[in-house]
């Protein structure tokens, strides 16, 4: 039997389909052309990211597309695109307001990144994004795939990419075993992107992959009645496209507790404090937060000029990051009208109000603890 086509020079694939020759792969024009045929009638074209696709506009959506879903990114992407139309008012503004506008979006470091980068390309490139795999990966926050993103779907070039929805697609079609965090799954995937990425209309192929993995190839019950690529995969022939890609080792993450404070003035007004530049939330407003419930109303007492007692705590809300459980318990208090005008340290902490929740950028759980605050009457607050 022959050797099924796999991509040259590597000898990973090569022993793989040497050892065992009964899985075929796809045909490369077959791919290819299923692919973009299914993008013609069925993929998404109207994206506000696919209007005037610059490099700018498709770098942006590509970062906030980053572990959030399309449907919650798009207000975000429209809010940013108006205070922020090009890479130069991106450089030109405040890291709080570029902050402002990731709020509630999660990834913070990506805001950053985002900013750092904007300044890279105004002082290194003349304010043009490169357009090379390498010139991009040099810059804070993209990696190889999002690249290869940026390289076809705004400039045109055919350049292969490797998002969590193309490594579903390809580890199902290709039946690759193994979680794509191990290197050698990780390799193979992206040979196999290489090998399928067309030299012509790369920007469709691009998108049309991506839409497959969100819309038809998805992680629980693929819609594999619809897929233009149901003929030739592996994973559906074997009647267990679910089992791919292969799972990372589930490790239980650590759970770590703390207090917030939601001290209320007279006027009903909040206090937060800006977090240190790095770190979790970093740079972002919070509310103030301990290990200690006590030790941690009797510094903001003193900072305030008035004892202050714990009455009682909230419900916990727990907050989940990649590496850890974080179990918020809120301290409702209220300080007496003296201490409203007690003096802060210069933009370390202000009074808020809660109704205002748009104006300085909130991590999303605090947004929903003052959320439920602004909603709750006076009465039931503990
Ligand atoms: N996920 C990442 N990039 C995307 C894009 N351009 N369109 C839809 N989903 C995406």
């Amino acid at each position: 039997m022959a050797k099924p086509a796999i991509p040259a020079g590597d000898n990973y694939l090569a022993n793989r389909y040497h050892a065992d020759p009964m899985p075929k792969p796809m045909d490369k024009q077959q791919f290819q052309k299923a692919v973009l045929d299914w993008f013609q009638d069925h993929g998404r074209k109207d994206l506000p990211w696919q209007q005037q696709p610059t490099p700018y506009r498709v770098w942006i959506s590509e970062i906030m597309l980053q572990q959030t879903q399309v449907n919650t990114v798009i207000p975000y992407y429209q809010r940013f695109m108006q205070r922020f139309p090009d890479i130069a008012t991106l450089a030109g503004a405040p890291l709080d307001d570029v902050l402002h506008h990731w709020s509630g979006l999660g990834y913070y470091a990506r805001a950053r990144n985002l900013h750092r980068t904007a300044h890279v390309v105004m002082t290194d490139h003349q304010g043009k994004l490169p357009g090379t795999v390498d010139g991009l990966c040099a810059l804070p926050g993209i990696g190889r795939s999002t690249a290869g993103a940026i390289l076809s779907l705004a400039m045109g070039q055919s350049q292969p990419i490797l998002d969590g929805n193309v490594k579903r697609v390809l580890s199902r079609c290709l039946a690759i075993a193994g979680w794509p965090g191990q290197t050698p799954v990780h390799n193979e995937l992206w040979s196999w992107a290489e090998h399928y990425t067309p030299t012509q209309q790369a920007q469709a192929y691009t998108q049309a992959m991506m839409d497959l993995g969100a819309t038809l190839c998805t992680r629980s019950r693929p819609q594999c009645h619809a897929c233009p690529l149901v003929d030739g995969c592996l994973a559906h022939r074997q009647g267990n496209p679910s089992a791919y890609p292969g799972k990372a080792p589930r490790k239980k993450l650590p759970e770590r507790a703390v207090f917030m404070l939601v001290l209320t003035n007279p006027d009903n007004e909040i206090l937060l404090e800006k977090r240190p530049a790095t770190g979790i939330w970093g740079g972002l407003w919070s509310l103030p937060e301990g290990e200690e419930a006590q030790v941690l109303a009797e510094n903001w007492g003193r900072k305030l000029g008035q004892a202050l007692t714990v009455n009682g705590t909230g419900t916990p809300i727990r907050h989940t990051f990649s590496h850890f459980h974080l179990d918020i318990s809120p301290l409702y208090l209220r300080v007496r009208p003296e201490a409203a005008a007690a003096v802060m340290e210069p933009g370390g902490a202000v009074w808020y109000k809660t109704d205002l929740c748009d104006q300085l950028g909130l991590p999303a759980p605090i947004k929903r603890l003052l959320g439920q605050l602004a909603n709750e009457s006076e009465g039931v607050r503990p």
